[in-house]
């Protein structure tokens, strides 16, 4: 990757500032004091920033790889005094007293200002609400160029699902198709796989029963973020497609049966994968919390959930507390049912949203479907980038 050109009579931008940033107010006033720098711009915006935080993200080519923009600079000295500073086209210079010269763009500064959120194009997750409907990008629209691609992205990030209509019946389009954001994610059932009955089946998904709602390889201590499938046929009867969101389920969960939600939060229980090849465990609770106790994780997945090993005085609660957010899963309400068209894709966080599908009959006709993950870190730098070209 190279840097963007940066204006000449603009400082560097530090640390993998690829945008030019180098637009937004001018700095009027700067005014040192103990270990800190007192700024006004000329909107009369105003900040204070501590020295060890200016000499810490100097961007000359000794502190940040000039190529690179990584920092080279480690951070360990405490500025011993307040450096000189000088304000050159409204931008920020300091003279550090050992010599050393900072240069700093204004509207870098003014962005950073201590307590301003950062701006990110990734948008927040919206739980679904009542009739939810999702997002419907053409497939045309995605291929065609950036708008295409990040009404796409939004939409997966914000929600969790979004579909692709109208692609082409062709092999392996799902790959190309997750290749534009990332490298694709492969698990113990490869980097792509076909979804459709089979005669040796190692896996509820490739035989012809319904699956209850799911997330997939929750026996992984990290499931795969992002699933994407592929319709390429669909016309056996049966087979609908079932989604919801689990965020949403959980916090329903937490306001309805507190008591359940915390023993599920708090709970871990082992879930397992076996085939000839693969013995795949992991011990986690059904729903994953933050430090805030914000959901970060719904793990569900009934017929890979393995021996129930707790104590003994544990062991019913625990099943009351699954019965309450089974029943509230499947509440119609909130679950979203459709069939997936052949030349249509549906892509969903594996993490949040739950998928299932309606049993269908192989005897009256054919259905595949071909899948793949991606990370999540994919799909949102793929967003930061295309915002660039804003
Ligand atoms: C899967 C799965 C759903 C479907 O492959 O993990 O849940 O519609 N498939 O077949
Ligand atoms: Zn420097
Ligand atoms: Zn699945």
């Amino acid at each position: 990757m190279s840097p963007t050109p940066i204006a000449a009579t603009r400082p560097t931008l530090p640390m993998g500032e690829l945008t030019d940033h180098a637009r937004g107010p001018s700095l009027v006033e700067a005014s040192p004091g103990d270990d800190r720098l007192a700024l006004r711009w000329d909107d009369d915006a105003r900040a204070r920033f501590p020295l060890t935080w200016l000499r810490d993200h100097c961007a000359c080519a000794e502190c940040r790889h000039p190529l690179t923009r990584e920092r080279l600079y480690m951070g360990l000295e405490v500025p011993e005094s307040a450096p000189a500073t000088g304000l050159e086209d409204g931008n920020l210079t300091l003279h550090w007293a050992d010599g050393h010269v900072s240069r700093y763009d204004a509207g870098w500064l003014y962005q950073r200002r201590p307590g301003e959120v950062r701006h990110d194009p990734v948008p927040t997750r919206q739980p679904w609400a009542v009739g939810f409907r999702p997002v419907h990008v053409a497939h045309g629209d995605f291929a065609a160029g950036a708008d295409g691609e990040r009404a796409w992205l939004r939409a997966l990030l914000r929600d969790g699902l979004v579909l692709l209509d109208d692609g082409p019946l062709a092999d392996e389009e799902v790959s190309r198709l997750a290749a534009r954001i990332g490298p694709l994610r492969a698990t113990n059932f490869g980097a792509r796989f076909d979804v459709r009955s089979k005669p040796n089946p190692n896996n509820a998904a490739y035989t012809a029963i319904g699956l209850a709602l799911h997330s997939d390889l929750p026996n992984w201590r990290q499931p795969p973020d992002i699933q994407l499938l592929y319709c390429l046929e669909n016309d056996a009867e049966g087979g609908e497609s079932t989604f919801v969101d689990g965020f949403a389920a959980a916090e329903t969960l937490r306001r309805q049966a507190p008591e359940a939600f915390r023993l599920l939060a708090e709970t871990s229980i082992d879930f397992r994968f076996q085939d000839e090849d693969h013995d795949i465990v992991w011990c986690a609770p059904l729903l994953s919390l933050d430090a805030a106790g914000r959901v970060t994780e719904v793990r569900l997945n009934n017929w890979i959930r393995d021996t129930l090993r707790l104590p003994l005085e544990e062991i019913d609660a625990w099943y009351d507390a699954y019965r309450v957010f089974w029943r509230l899963v499947q509440d119609p309400q909130h679950r979203l049912e459709f069939a997936l068209a052949p030349g249509q894709m549906v892509a969903f966080d594996n993490r949040r949203v739950l998928h299932g599908r309606r049993a269908f009959d192989p005897n009256t006709g054919r259905r595949h479907l071909q899948g793949t993950y991606l990370d999540l870190d994919m799909c949102e730098s793929r967003l930061r980038v295309l915002a660039r070209q804003r």
